[in-house]
């Protein structure tokens, strides 16, 4: 079952994180021609939100006012483990308790206020305090995360994932820790082999951007990242987020299904990568809420044994790879990469590519195929 894990912000496995910086330093130009029309102007139609904590703290409200309702999300959250029906897919009332201290960070100018002084000013009640959204907007959302199951990312507009933060909302997959590998996986490579660097590389179905940004940062101010979705929720906050990291002289962000807006780097790619959706179409109903009910379909289902894509993948990754081309697919693990891996030496594709092999991630599943074009 896919789970959504609670959010990594602040643990030791984020260790090199830091926290977004909203001017961050002007970048140096990288070599290569930046395109001059990567997404069209229909599809910046569309306005991704702006994630709680990049909002102006514009509402002021008195300290007993948020302490009343603090104490009530705390009552709520602790109330789920009294209500829970011991079902493998009930809320945990740490995690929430995790949660509503973002939520707090997140949204109040001086939190300190509210978690850590508030025993020392309890006489202080009447002081005003600067909020990032309504009062009213902050009962509306933490009911919205415990009764309708919300994803907290999506309730606060943004994910801690690898050294960034990413705005994301509906329509847009929440990126998942272990997709970090792939990007540590381009890290090594291109640390190892210099060649990598500078070539054009592909993330297919980038979502919010995560990999595709996390791989322009390794390569530095050579790299080149050409990053493609259908959904066009998804290029508009991919486009978003590849702004905010000021990477838009590196990552081209273009729409269509695909290999399809492709076209003009076939067989020119020095790296593919891609998390396609991989679950298999009838285990979409038995998802944890917060992804069953609220992530996008079209992110989640890879058809009747979860494989469509990722079998188109491999063919598209034969033509559009330049021979020593590496590519990695994250998969729904174990029997599902196996069979990737078979495909790919049989077929039509048996004299493609070499060294196929399936990698593990954090917790030892066989999650993803990589290799090399031949
Ligand atoms: C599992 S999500 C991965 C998102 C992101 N790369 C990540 O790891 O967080 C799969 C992505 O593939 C996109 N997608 C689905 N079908 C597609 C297609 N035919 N062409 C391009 N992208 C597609 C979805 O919109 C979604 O963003």
């Amino acid at each position: 079952m896919i789970r959504i894990l609670p959010s990594l912000r602040f643990t030791p496995l984020l260790s090199a994180a830091k926290p977004f910086c909203s001017s961050s330093p002007t970048r140096e130009l990288p070599q290569y021609e930046a395109r001059t029309a990567p997404v069209s102007n229909s599809l910046l139609s569309i306005t991704p939100k702006t994630p709680l904590f990049l909002r102006t703290p514009s509402h002021a409200t008195c300290l007993s006012d948020v302490w009343k309702w603090h104490d009530w999300a705390k009552d709520l959250a602790t109330s789920v483990e009294e209500s829970s029906t011991n079902s493998e897919d009930s809320l945990d009332s740490v995690i929430l308790h995790r949660e509503l201290k973002w939520l707090i960070e997140d949204s109040i100018e001086d939190d300190t206020l509210v978690i850590l002084h508030r025993s020392e000013i309890a006489d202080d009640g009447e002081k005003n305090v600067k909020l990032r959204a309504s009062l009213e907007e902050l009962y509306d959302l933490w009911r919205q995360r415990i009764e309708k199951r919300r994803p907290f990312q999506y309730v606060v507009g943004c994910e801690h994932w690898r050294d960034l933060v990413l705005c994301v909302e509906e329509g847009v997959l929440i990126p998942r820790p272990e997709t970090e590998l792939i990007v540590d996986m381009v890290e090594e490579l291109v640390t190892r082999d210099g060649r990598f660097k500078k070539g054009c590389w592909a993330d297919l179905g980038t979502g919010s951007g995560a990999i595709a940004i996390g791989i322009a940062k390794v390569l530095g101010s050579h790299g080149r990242v050409i990053a493609t979705d259908l959904s066009p929720v998804a290029i508009a906050v991919a486009v978003h987020n590849v702004q905010r990291y000021n990477l838009q002289g590196m990552v081209e962000v273009r729409k269509g299904s695909w290999f399809e807006p492709l076209k003009d780097l076939e067989g020119q790619l020095v790296g593919l990568v891609s998390n396609p959706p991989y679950i298999p179409s009838d285990d979409i109903p038995g998802l944890q809420a917060e992804v069953g009910r609220h992530e996008p379909k079209l992110a989640l289902d890879g058809g009747i044994d979860g494989t469509d894509s990722l079998l188109h993948l491999c063919h598209g990754a034969s033509r559009m790879l330049k021979p020593g081309g590496f590519f990695v697919f994250e998969t729904n693990g174990e029997k599902q990469s196996k069979m990737i891996v078979d495909y790919m030496m049989t077929n039509d594709l048996k004299d493609c590519f070499s060294d196929l092999k399936i990698v593990s991630d954090f917790a030892g599943i066989n999650r993803f195929v990589t290799g090399f074009r031949l």
